[in-house]
């Protein structure tokens, strides 16, 4: 598995960023763009900078369908490509994209899995669950169904994480306490808000991961 943040709220030198959450995940021989972020531009120019061919993805992952996540979409010029969502986007359809709606828990491949949207009508977002061998891995987008809740419904089909990745929405810490007997490694970003990070980074320093534009994680 590698993970490359093709953006993140964080910058880093040399690369361009904004408000939102854009990686780029190889796993099982499989490219995913999991979301796009907030701008086109800066997803071309952080993918050329990381070596990134963003037209070669096997598909696209749409978490929900706020600006910070699909922004860039703008950017992909293969409109062939599957983009799986949680919503139909009248404003992808318009460019020509072919959305493919998951309500539920969908299979993509026998080992990356949609959680479909979870107990949130009001705005509906789905997670995505990679699994490498007994290692499962998680990855929210802006966590409005609440973290917690997502993390509940992953653990409760699959068993224990190895990690946890992407926008926890700035949860009260009575949510967020109990998160590490669930996952070995856990990355907040995006919108997590620097309350819980720094709980995450000053009670778990060796299991936390910090994030930032630019940043390749392997295992
Ligand atoms: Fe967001
Ligand atoms: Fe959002």
């Amino acid at each position: 598995m590698i993970i490359s943040v093709l953006n993140d709220n964080i910058p880093h030198e040399g690369y361009r960023n904004g408000w939102g959450l854009s990686l780029f995940i190889e796993s099982g021989g499989l490219k995913i763009l999991f979301d796009t972020g907030p701008d086109g531009e800066i997803l071309k120019y952080n993918a050329e900078k990381m070596g990134i061919d963003i037209d070669s993805v096997d598909f696209i992952f749409i978490s929900h369908n706020h600006w910070d996540h699909t922004g860039g979409l703008g950017a992909i010029k293969n409109r062939n490509v599957r983009v799986y969502v949680p919503q139909i986007s009248e404003e992808m359809e318009k460019a020509g994209f072919r959305q493919i709606k998951l309500d539920t828990w969908h299979n993509i491949t026998d080992d990356i899995i949609s959680t479909g949207s979870i107990e949130n009508p009001k705005i509906p977002e789905q997670a995505l669950v990679i699994r490498e061998s007994s290692r499962i891995f998680l990855f929210v987008g802006c966590s409005h169904p609440g973290i917690w809740k997502i993390v509940k419904n992953v653990y409760a089909k699959y068993g224990k994480l190895f990690f946890i990745m992407g926008g926890f929405h700035s949860p009260p810490l009575s949510d967020i306490r109990d998160l590490m007997e669930y996952t070995e490694y856990i990355g907040p970003c995006h919108c997590s808000g620097d309350e819980t990070k720094v709980f995450f980074k000053n009670n778990y320093p060796e299991r936390y991961i910090e994030i930032m534009t630019g940043k390749v994680l392997k295992f």
